[in-house]
């Protein structure tokens, strides 16, 4: 008997041998349709495909999806469990043609799989067709079905659309009777409900395109798409027409049966087929980055994992069950899907919390039900107030409150549950009027009446398509926007914008309409967006203005976020996380978040401390947060309470209001720092910002230095990435050009060296001439004159501030002056006296130089003295004897 596993191989390969591209599943978040809350059919990630707009190298292609009908239209939640085919998660095998192969090919391929792969009686086989389909018709004919097997059918059952827009066509199904055992009509018959025949696979023939005013073309091109559910085809060639019969869930309910004692096939069986639909389900949903919440997709995930859990406690069990089953469902699944496998750690720590949390309020609000049952009339429906306090006050969705008195034949006034969340709106609103906030927030109050929350998408992509739910300008909604209109904020049911908080600015991008098939195609609408404000509600607000055409509430459009520009901001705001923990480590626990901007160009992050960082600490700061960049540590998030949170070790911001959940972010891995799950998690924060995807792909990070911001508040100003890049090429500049222009100037330094030199010669030699001339001017003494001693002039002169190197000299210059006669001078510098005497040639005969110095040495207290007879010098220590020293030289003269 073959698996589900082995019989998703079969088709998988069978159609690939029929030369189809194996396309591996896409999320079950569509990105691609605006319109849809989960994928629930094989063609979704496909629907471009088959209206031209968008090309691929394959125009065949196969697919196992993952599909999830639990919200939105298609919804099978609350039969979940009770009937033999009903799932909120299921697998859609389908193969697919893109203006390839048409009917005459599709029909032999499936009629070929089902009866010789397969390997299923032809005899049990039926197949409808669109009433008008001849051509369809006659090719089931031509590969063997009897005509009395070949069913017409006129209404919308085999004319299948997508959605009220988009790719359509007539269909044909193959129907499979499980025979007369079982209670049924064949299809288009009036007993077609009953579970006797039932259909298998859905072949859709794509020729048309509907549009939202009614009108239908016939595409260029024609295309394939079809649909088998696996649990359903799994069920038959298992030989049961029960989709929990099937080995797949029969391992589900066993592990079920294991975890909570209860036999697994009883008359309890229901709870445990509750719990292993419900258990794939949520695990696919975490796993494509679904997270528990209170709108939108995550309340749908969260209403799942409640149902569950109270189908666990009608088990009996006392602690959390689902997250123990998880296990199972990898082991089963794990190797189709490896995003299981990849998600598994998130998967329990999200089933496990959200347990641990519901089991806290599960029992009160089911004592609470039971009480309020207790005091009905036998037929009486739950009063909506009774259904809305459960809801409120102990977190029972609707849905749950239904399933649990379904079992007791009861329903819920769902009016009155209506009216009671409506009026307590209105208390919320009317608390929120008077608190004086800016006037136009009422149109957001009123917005965030009539809407959900915005669907934010931008964890995990930054194009998305979306619905305009809302255009407010100037305080007032309007119907449509235009170039004239210039600016406007714009809601969309879903985004992948981020809105300014947490210190992370809000995304860039792009608004567009695109319409059009084929190779033709046009933009009806292009804006740009510019800021993005989380209002009331939780409505995110975009501001955008027009460049062309028009946007109108209703119009679905392609939002892209400016990649670059939102990658630089994740950079940024990793980097934060990373320096405040590497702050903390360098300067203490104190260090705490002051206050943070992560913006495209640079972060800033302020914290507490007293003083100015030094360099040292800046740059062990700077080291330790580029290690762990190198580190390359994947960077992950975990939604769980504010309190399971602090008990890993986050960091919280001291003073923010946390709501029942939060985001927690961390990145790089420090043996032994005892936070987070594995007690080894460097960084561990409170955060809702977008970040990188590993720690690697921050590139690099600069400080700019640290300033003081306020009191005890420091401020740090950093680059990453390019810009830390650029930042220190400049600095690298800079220090190139400093030392190019200090080795321009050592070259020259010997020139230089010699210059000084020589000016410093040239200085030195006019100082002496200037001395010189001031000597001879007297030395700011009295001029000399010269007297008559024996019949011989003689003059003798004191210089102060004159060396004895410059006395021969101004000798010479007295001697050529006066043409004949004899001088004695007396030099006082820097407390050396000198003496110099000079006679001209004809007085040699009768005045000796030598003795006119020797005689006036002797008077200054000093000794000897020499030269020759018309040159001579010596020198003393004492100029004040000058005249005594003068006196004995005259007396040597004879005077
Ligand atoms: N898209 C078709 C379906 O979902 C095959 O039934």
């Amino acid at each position: 008997m073959p698996s589900l596993n082995d019989i998703r191989s079969t088709f998988l390969n069978y159609f690939e041998k029929q030369g189809h591209a194996v396309v591996p599943s896409s999320p079950l978040v569509p990105r691609n349709d605006p319109t849809l809350m989960f994928v629930n059919s094989g063609m979704v990630q496909f629907k471009n495909l088959f209206t031209g707009l968008e090309k691929r190298d394959y125009t065949r292609a196969t697919s196992a999806q993952k599909c999830v009908r639990a919200g939105g239209k298609h919804n099978d939640l609350d039969n979940v469990g009770y009937t033999a085919r009903h799932h909120t998660f299921f697998e859609m095998l389908g193969n697919f043609s893109f203006g390839d192969y048409f009917k005459h090919e599709a029909i032999p391929f499936a009629w070929n799989l089902i009866t010789g792969e397969f390997g299923i009686p032809k005899d049990r086989l039926y197949v409808t067709v669109y009433h008008t389909d001849d051509e369809a018709f006659e090719i089931w004919k031509k590969v063997g079905v009897p005509e009395d097997r070949i069913i017409r059918i006129a209404t919308s059952d085999n004319f299948w659309q997508m959605g009220p827009t988009g790719p359509c066509g007539p269909c044909t199904e193959i129907f499979y009777d499980h025979g007369d055992h079982i209670w049924g009509g064949p299809p288009g018959s009036p007993e077609e409900d009953g579970d006797r025949f039932i259909e298998i696979w859905n072949i859709v023939f794509m020729q048309n395109e509907q549009f939202e005013d009614g009108s239908m073309i016939d595409l260029e091109m024609q295309s394939i798409d079809t649909g088998m559910g696996l649990e359903r085809i799994g069920a038959l060639l298992q030989g049961s027409h029960d989709n929990y019969d099937t080995d797949l869930f029969k391992s589900l309910i066993e592990a079920s049966a294991d975890v909570t004692g209860v036999d697994p096939y009883g008359d309890q069986n229901v709870h445990h087929r509750v719990i292993a639909d419900h258990l794939r389900s949520t695990s696919f949903l975490i796993a494509d980055g679904v997270m528990p919440s209170n709108d939108g997709r995550g309340y749908v995930l969260r209403r799942i994992m409640r149902r569950a859990m109270r189908h666990a406690h009608l088990l009996g069990a006392k602690d959390p069950v689902m997250y123990r089953l998880v296990p199972a469902l990898v082991q089963q699944m794990g190797a189709a899907y490896p995003e299981l496998g990849q998600a598994q750690a998130l998967i329990t720590e999200t089933l496990q919390a959200e347990e641990t949390r519901f089991k806290q309020t599960l029992d009160r609000g089911l004592k609470l039900l039971d009480d309020e049952v207790a005091g009905l009339a036998d037929d009486a429906d739950l009063p909506g107030a009774a259904a809305f306090k459960l809801y409120d006050t102990y977190g029972f969705p609707l849905d749950l409150t239904q399933d649990a008195l379904r079992e007791k034949g009861r329903g819920v006034d769902t009016e009155g549950f209506d009216a009671a969340m409506a009026e307590q709106k209105a208390k919320a609103r009317a608390a929120w009027s008077g608190s004086g906030e800016a006037a136009d927030a009422t149109v957001w109050f009123d917005l965030a009446d009539s809407h959900a929350a915005t669907d934010f998408l931008g964890y995990d992509t930054e194009i998305a398509e979306g619905v305009v739910l809302a255009i407010v300008s100037e305080g007032a909604e309007v119907p449509s926007l235009d170039v004239d209109g210039g600016g406007a904020w714009v809601v969309f049911n879903q985004t992948p914008f981020y809105a300014e908080s947490g210190g992370q600015v809000a995304d860039h991008g792009h608004v567009r309409i695109v319409e059009g098939s084929q190779e033709e195609y046009e933009t009806r609408f292009s804006g740009h967006v510019s800021d993005v404000q989380k209002r009331a509600g939780g409505l995110y607000a975009h501001y955008v203005t027009v460049d062309s055409g028009q946007l109108a509430v209703g119009d679905p459009v392609r939002l892209e976020v400016d990649h670059v520009r939102r990658t630089t901001i994740r950079a940024n705001h990793s980097a934060t996380h990373l320096l405040h923990e590497a702050l903390r480590n360098a300067l203490g626990d104190h260090v705490a978040q002051r206050g943070s901007l992560n913006a495209p160009d640079r972060l800033r992050f302020d914290f507490s401390h007293g003083k100015a960082m030094s360099l040292e600490e800046l740059n062990t700061v700077e080291a330790e947060v580029n290690a762990y960049i190198r580190q390359n540590a994947p960077v992950e998030t975990r939604i769980m309470t504010p309190d399971d949170a602090r008990d890993l070790g986050a960091q919280a911001l001291f003073g923010e209001k946390y709501g029942d959940e939060v985001r927690v972010v961390s990145m790089g891995t420090e043996a032994g720092s005892g936070k987070g799950i594995s007690g080894d998690t460097y960084s561990l924060e409170l955060c809702g910002g977008t970040h990188v995807r590993q720690t690697g792909d921050i590139g690099a990070f600069v400080t700019l230095g640290d300033s003081a911001s306020s009191a005890g508040v420091r401020r740090i100003e950093a680059l990453t990435g390019q810009a830390a890049m650029k930042h220190l090429r400049d600095q690298e500049g800079l220090l190139a050009r400093t030392a190019t222009e200090l080795k321009a100037q050592a070259q020259d330094v010997p020139a230089r060296v010699k210059a000084l030199m020589d000016e410093r010669k040239a200085l030195a030699a006019e100082v002496a001439q200037l001395r010189r001339d001031l000597a001879m001017a007297g030395g700011g003494q009295a001029a000399p004159e010269a007297e008559d001693v024996n019949g011989t002039p003689f003059l003798a002169q004191v210089l102060s501030g004159v060396t004895g190197r410059d006395l021969p000299a101004l000798i010479d210059e007295h001697k050529s002056r006066m043409g004949t006669g004899a001088i004695l001078l007396i030099a006082d510098a820097d407390g050396k006296v000198a003496v110099a005497a000079g006679v001209t040639q004809d007085k040699t005969d009768s005045v000796n130089a030598v003795d006119l110095v020797k005689a006036a040495v002797v008077e200054l207290g000093g000794k000897g003295g020499g030269g020759r007879p018309d040159m001579a010098q010596g020198g003393a220590k004492d100029a004040a004897n000058a005249d005594a020293a003068i006196a004995a030289a005259k007396a040597v003269m004879g005077g």
